[in-house]
């Protein structure tokens, strides 16, 4: 206001034409206008407070200083303001919340209260508006779709195979996909020397969903698969939490490649997702139920009876479930192996270790979707590690409140926009020793004979409470199985003398820039690959 009242006075001095009555009278209706905007804000009931937080500009808040890599904007913020801050992207209030007992205090403790997700602009054009992880919907209808992609989730990945000799599904699809990789990524140093190994990570990792959702894989050169997944970093760009475009509306109107991008994606990811389940309905046969796409037909058949009918869900609502586990399901788990291999080849000592503890016949397939725990501890902890030191998911996936709430002695109105720092938990001085360097033994025991539960717990990566990942235990025995498979029998460096640069490109998902300097050989030379 100030400034606003500044250059109307520096008009009158430089110009001349305008009074000085003209001038009080403006700033006097700007005063009025301000004050019946503060009124409409949400009244603080007596002995609550607001969260404190940054000045920002009329119109636009805090959205200068967020721009860039907004999880470390927030977190110097946050050392300042505390762990419940607000902070204001364009004239929407947003309330960030840092430190681990304050995310649990929301996400668990009052986890009805925080288990909102907001309207934003951009999340109506995923899924045709019906996602379960993005849609507002956080009610009734949403609690029935996510207990329904659980247990179909759960039903075709780490269930007993009732065929294989496998010990469930998800083994059996992973075991092919990595022995592929291993053949793949030597034959292409063989051919091409030097190549972007992420662009194959990726593709057999949607396989493996891929499996499961619609009982098919696809070839690693199939250009519709190709170009879904690979296109995956725009729609990472505009789902990131704090993209302006959500929250200061003139910017919708303002043409904007990437998201142009991000409507296209998602147009053909559904458009892909309906053929595939179109085959299914033609081909269903409630006696042979193959995949999730089959499952969820199923339910959509038999729904009026039962439990189900309580809450009364649509065929589309079913459906499209399919769409959020295929689209959940393929990027994170990519990136997490993506970086697993950045920092193997970064520190060949690590890399050491684990293969000493892999072994050269360990039967990494007989071990289990839990048991993997007590028999590996180190690459249990570099895969910890890894989680913690990249926090590859900076935020989870924007909350907002149900109701007016109080967290921490601050008054938290209903339908509150909230940011999860994960990225400041992970690297928390107050609960990591050295946050910033790489160190797995971070969570062993002295002996380095086991997991220490107290550090494990502490790194956030799949949200906490009521939103908390319901693909947690298939991302990270398929990190396991895939890492595990690959480091047993290749061993991975960066070409001498290039340099490397790893620092992560904000988005939903942080990636390193794209690197063809990995080299990758055989461990044991003599032995012939799968
Ligand atoms: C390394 C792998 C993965 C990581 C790090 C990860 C992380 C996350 C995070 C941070 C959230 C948001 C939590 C929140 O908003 O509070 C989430 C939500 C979700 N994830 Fe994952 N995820 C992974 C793999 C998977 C897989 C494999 C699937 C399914 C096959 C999956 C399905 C989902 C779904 C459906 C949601 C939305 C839940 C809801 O809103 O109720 N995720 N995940």
């Amino acid at each position: 206001m100030l400034v606003a009242m500044k250059a109307a006075m520096s008009l009158v001095g430089s110009q001349g034409f305008v009074s000085a009555t003209e001038v009080f009278l403006v700033a006097a209706v700007f005063c009025l206008v301000f004050l019946l905007i503060q009124s409409f804000r949400q009244h603080v009931p007596k002995g609550l407070k607001s969260p404190p937080g940054p000045r920002g500009y009329p119109i636009l808040g805090n959205v200068l200083e967020l721009r860039k890599d907004t999880h470390l904007a927030l977190t110097r913020l946050s050392q300042k303001y505390g762990d419940v801050m607000e902070v204001r992207i364009g004239t929407r209030p947003v309330l960030v919340l840092s430190g681990l007992d304050t995310i649990k205090q929301a996400l668990v403790k009052q986890g009805e209260d925080f288990m909102g997700r907001p309207d934003l602009h951009s999340f109506q054009y995923i899924s045709n508006g019906q996602s379960l992880a993005f849609s507002p919907d956080s009610g009734e209808v949403w609690k029935a779709r996510r207990k329904l992609a659980q247990n179909a989730l759960k039903t075709f990945s780490i269930a007993p195979s009732p065929t294989s000799s496998s010990t469930c599904l998800l083994e059996e699809h992973v075991s092919k996909e990595a022995d592929y990789l291993v053949t793949k990524f030597l034959q292409l140093m063989d051919e091409e020397k030097s190549f972007d190994l992420n662009r194959y990570l990726v593709v057999s990792v949607a396989n493996v969903i891929c499996a499961m959702c619609f009982g098919k894989r696809y070839d690693h050169n199939d250009q519709e698969l190709l170009s879904l997944v690979n296109l995956s970093n725009e729609f990472g760009d505009v789902a990131a939490a704090g993209n302006p475009a959500d929250f200061i509306p003139v910017l919708r109107y303002l043409p904007s490649r990437t998201m142009q991008l991000f409507k296209d994606i998602n147009r053909r990811f559904s458009f892909f997702v309906q053929k595939i389940v179109q085959d299914h309905y033609t081909s269903f046969d409630k006696e042979h139920i193959r995949d999730i796409t089959d499952s969820l037909i199923e339910h959509c058949r038999e729904k009026s009876v039962g439990e189900d009918a309580r809450v009364p869900l649509s065929n589309e609502k079913i459906i499209s479930i399919v769409n959020d586990l295929f689209g959940a399901g393929f990027d994170t788990v990519a990136t997490a192996l993506s970086w697993s291999l950045m920092y193997v080849a970064l520190y060949p000592d690590i890399q050491k270790k684990i293969q000493e503890e892999l072994g050269e016949s360990l039967n990494l397939f007989a071990l289990g979707p839990k048991s993997d725990r007590g028999t590996l501890p180190y690459t249990e902890a570099f895969i910890l590690e890894m989680f913690r030191h990249s926090s590859f998911l900076p935020f989870t996936i924007p909350h907002s409140t149900t109701k007016a709430t109080v967290l921490n002695g601050y008054y938290i109105p209903k339908d509150t926009c909230v940011f999860i720092n994960q990225w400041q938990v992970n690297h928390d001085e107050k609960l990591w020793k050295d946050p910033s360097t790489f160190s797995p033994e971070r969570f062993l025991n002295a002996a380095g004979t086991e997991i220490s539960r107290t550090e494990s717990d502490k790194v956030m990566a799949f949200g906490l409470g009521k939103r908390r990942c319901i693909g947690e235990s298939i991302g990270r025995w398929e990190v396991f199985l895939f890492l595990a498979t690959m480091l047993q029998q290749l061993e991975f460096s960066l070409r001498p003398g290039e340099e490397v640069d790893i620092s992560p490109q904000y988005g939903l998902t942080m990636k390193y820039k794209k690197c063809e300097c990995f080299q990758i050989k055989k461990r044991f030379p003599t032995k012939s690959s799968p």
